[in-house]
C-alpha cells in the first residue's frame, strides 16, 4: 500500500483530485467506483470546479457507489444517492443511464445485490475505486467480522458505526440499521483503490489498517493484500503509524516513472 501523507485534508483532496483527473485523461471510459461521508466532499467539490473549467470530462465514464442504506428511497434527503446528487452528480457530465446505486428499497435485495455485481462486470469491472474509512475500520459499510472475501449484500450497521453516522440524520428519522453494501471482494477487484482518511479520530483505523494483521476484525486490513492501492491521510490521521518516516521518504523519493 502506498502512503502519502498530506498536511491536511484539502491538500489530501488535490492529491486525489490529481490521481482522479489523471485517470480519466488516461481512459475517458473509466469505471468509477465512489464513497460517500465527509471524507470525499473535498475531492468531489474540487472535480466539480475541474469539471466547470473543461480540465476534465465524465461523459463517457461510468460510476457504482459502494453503499446505500435499506429502506431509503433515491429521493430521501439522507440516502447516498441524494448526497452523491447534490455533491458531484448534478454538476458534472455523467450520463444518468451510467450511474449505478444500490436500490435501498428493492423488494428482493438478494437479487438485485446480484445484480449490481453483475452490472460491475458488464462494465469491465472497476478502474478506481474511492474508499473513506470508518472509524471502525469499515471499509463501504463492511463492518468489523465481515467476510474478507464477501460480495454486494445487505449488513446490519454496529454501534459505532450508527453513533458516527447519525449526526446526519438529525431531524430526519432514526438512521437505518441495514444497508446494502459492495462486499471486501467486490472492492479487492477493483484496479486501483484510492482511500482517504481525515483526522485524529481515524488514527486508530488508519494505523491498524496499514500495520496492523490482516483481520476481518480490521476489515480495511485486507487493503495491504490490495495490488494497487494509495492511502491518502493527513497528519493527524497519521498519528498512529509506525513507519512514518519511511513512508515520507518512499513518497518524496518516487522514481519519476511511478508518478501518476
Ligand atoms: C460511512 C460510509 C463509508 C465511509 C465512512 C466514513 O459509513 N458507508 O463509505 O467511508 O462512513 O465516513 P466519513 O468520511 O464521514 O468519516
Amino acid at each position: 500500500m502506498e502512503v502519502i501523507i498530506k498536511p491536511d485534508i484539502d491538500a489530501a483532496s488535490n492529491e486525489a483530485a490529481r490521481i482522479f483527473a489523471a485517470q480519466l485523461k488516461r481512459k475517458p471510459t473509466s469505471v468509477l467506483g465512489l464513497a460517500t461521508g465527509a471524507t470525499p466532499l473535498g475531492l468531489y467539490h474540487i472535480l466539480t470546479t475541474m469539471y466547470a473549467r473543461s480540465e476534465i470530462d465524465f461523459s463517457l465514464v461510468t460510476t457504482f457507489n459502494l453503499d446505500e442504506y435499506v429502506s431509503l428511497s433515491a429521493s430521501h434527503p439522507q440516502s447516498y444517492a441524494s448526497y452523491m446528487r447534490e455533491n458531484l452528480f448534478a454538476k458534472i457530465n455523467v450520463a444518468l443511464e451510467n450511474i449505478h446505486i444500490p436500490d435501498g428499497t428493492a423488494r428482493d435485495i438478494p437479487a438485485i445485490c446480484t445484480a449490481y455485481e453483475e452490472t460491475i462486470d458488464r462494465a469491465g469491472g472497476i478502474d478506481l475505486q474511492l474508499l473513506g474509512l470508518g472509524s471502525d475500520c469499515h471499509i463501504g459499510f463492511n463492518e468489523p467480522g465481515s467476510s474478507l472475501t464477501s460480495r454486494t449484500r445487505i449488513k446490519s450497521l454496529n454501534e459505532q458505526t450508527v453513533k458516527d453516522n447519525e449526526r446526519y440524520f438529525e431531524g430526519a428519522g432514526p438512521i437505518p440499521r441495514h444497508v446494502i453494501t459492495m462486499g471486501i471482494g467486490t472492492i479487492m477487484e477493483a484496479r486501483h483503490c484510492l482511500i482517504i482518511a481525515s483526522g485524529q479520530h481515524k488514527a486508530r483505523a488508519v494505523a491498524a489498517m496499514v500495520e496492523g494483521p490482516v483481520t476481518a476484525d480490521a476489515p480495511a486490513s485486507m487493503l495491504q493484500m490490495h495490488q494497487h492501492c494509495t492511502l491518502i491521510i493527513d497528519e493527524p490521521a497519521a498519528a498512529q503509524l509506525k513507519r512514518l518516516d519511511y513512508y515520507r521518504w518512499v513518497y518524496e523519493n518516487k522514481p519519476a516513472w511511478q508518478k501518476v
